[in-house]
């Protein structure tokens, strides 16, 4: 694409899940007042990260992102924030114990509040209204009101992404995610009864193990201890609302091109990756690493083109793969397009996302996801990889730390369909609750061993 770059030049581009406002002069002005205000990250944790996924496609880390489906601005509290980066925490220090690789740690947060659809408007009683496209957009509530776009809520998304990243920033500071006592991160659900003796006992000996390490090290001398007890989040959304994307991006002091001061890792949705669309367009001209989804109907031939469009220099760290194909597709989808990316010699770093490819609805129209399914997706697209020679350097999970009852099954949770309506709070797709997260990362951690003995072995 030889055509100049401006934060704009994707308005000329066919875009798909658009919103449409009723009153474009309200956005406008909403956007002006946005591109005034500081930027929520710098250049320098984006180039931060970036080196760490350049090293993540070398095989030296591995990544953990995510987070809700839906960030809400009602869930901007503090308990829901501390109990997400909990089991993050938690998960990533089984990932780590299990891959002996540090763990990057994304969350699907500070600014999750864009949502496509696969349907524009939603249908209950006979009334047909705009569906929910994210808080960043219009409400959940199924009223004329609350569905109607509101420009007002880019800056509401603005604020609670500020708040939220605040609030994150000074837990990490202040000690709570110190390393040294993996005591602090545990959620309080540990100590209830309910949690079935091999999470309890797997998630302990990851643990102290880990602390045993930290032990080890710090008696060595060799790390500062700030060094190996740091605990670092970054933030990632999709980066469906490009006036919001736009409104953020701008050139930094010293620094060559345009960076996109939103979140430090932004990600293209399966719907949105039209490689001569609007969002293809807008995310050619900035420096952050970028995600992309690829969903089943991604061909080899749009993923080299994407390739091509998105980092034409082939430059390390800019492009995470995030494939999402379901577990009834992955074995035939996902192997053409690692051998075509194989072929091109492109540099990406390969992400598992079982969630979006696994979702059904229930015979009472609630949605959900089987625990067996996003294990055997997560499970055969290891085995893909290693069929190819290639690697898996990231998962990808829909989850929360509370108690929610939206995905089916798990050995610790076992929740069936009649348990759905206990606490089915999320405002989009079904996440795993923390015992499902934890045990996810659990049997993940023991396939990355598995992995890891086969390849030391002579
Ligand atoms: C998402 O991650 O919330 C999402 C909508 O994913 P996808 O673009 O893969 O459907
Ligand atoms: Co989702």
């Amino acid at each position: 694409m030889s055509h100049p770059w401006s934060t704009d030049s994707w308005r000329a581009r066919k875009r798909a899940q658009a919103t449409a406002y009723e009153d474009p002069k309200q956005l406008e002005s909403a956007l002006r007042k946005l591109a005034q205000l500081p930027p929520l990250v710098t250049s320098w944790e984006i180039e931060r990260l970036r080196r760490q996924v350049a090293e993540a496609q070398e095989g030296k880390r591995f990544l953990l992102q995510g987070g809700d489906c839906a960030e809400t601005f009602a869930d901007c509290r503090p308990s829901i924030i501390v109990n997400k980066l909990k089991i993050l925490l938690q998960m990533s220090l089984v990932l780590v114990e299990a891959a002996l690789k540090p763990v990057i740690r994304v969350g699907r947060f500070a600014g999750q509040y864009a949502k496509p659809r696969s349907h524009l408007t939603e249908a209950v009683g006979g009334v047909e209204l705009p569906s929910y496209f994210g808080d960043i957009v219009n409400r959940v509530p199924f009223t004329a009101d609350a569905r109607r776009p509101d420009p007002g809520l880019v800056l509401g998304a603005y604020h609670h992404a500020a708040l939220t990243l605040n609030f994150i920033r000074s837990l990490s500071a202040g000690g709570f995610a110190d390393a040294h006592h993996p005591e602090y991160w545990d959620l309080s659900f540990f100590q209830r009864a309910a949690v079935p003796e091999n999470l309890r006992t797997g998630y302990e000996h990851t643990t102290a193990k880990v602390g045993e390490a930290l032990r080890f090290m710090s008696a060595l001398g060799e790390c500062s201890i700030a060094d190996l007890t740091r605990v670092e989040f970054f933030a990632s959304h999709d980066a469906l609302h490009l006036e919001y994307e736009s409104a953020q991006t701008q050139p930094v002091p010293r620094r060559t091109g345009y960076y996109d001061l939103s979140t430090h890792f932004p990600w293209i949705g399966d719907r949105t990756r039209q490689v001569d669309g609007a969002h293809v367009e807008f995310f050619r001209g900035v420096r952050n690493p970028i995600g992309i989804k690829l969903g089943p109907s991604a061909s080899p031939d749009e993923v080299v083109a994407l390739l091509k469009a998105l980092n034409p220099e082939n430059e390390p760290g800019r492009i995470t793969l995030i494939t999402r194909m379901g577990a009834d597709r992955v074995a035939e989808r996902l192997a053409p397009l690692v051998e075509a990316v194989k072929f091109t010699g492109g540099r990406v770093l390969w992400v598992v996302d079982p969630m979006h490819g696994n979702t059904h609805e229930t015979p009472s129209g609630k949605k959900t996801r089987y625990f067996a399914e996003i294990l055997s997706e997560v499970e055969q697209t290891f085995d893909v990889h290693a069929s190819l020679g290639s690697r898996v350097g990231g998962v990808h999970f829909e989850m929360t730390g509370e108690d929610v009852t939206e995905c089916l099954g798990g050995d610790g949770s076992a929740i069936t369909e009649a348990d759905l309506p206990r606490n089915y709070a999320t405002a989009c797709d079904p996440r795993l609750n923390y015992r499902q997260s934890l045990e996810m990362a659990l049997l993940i951690g023991r396939r990355l061993k598995a992995d890891r003995r086969q390849e030391a072995a002579p």
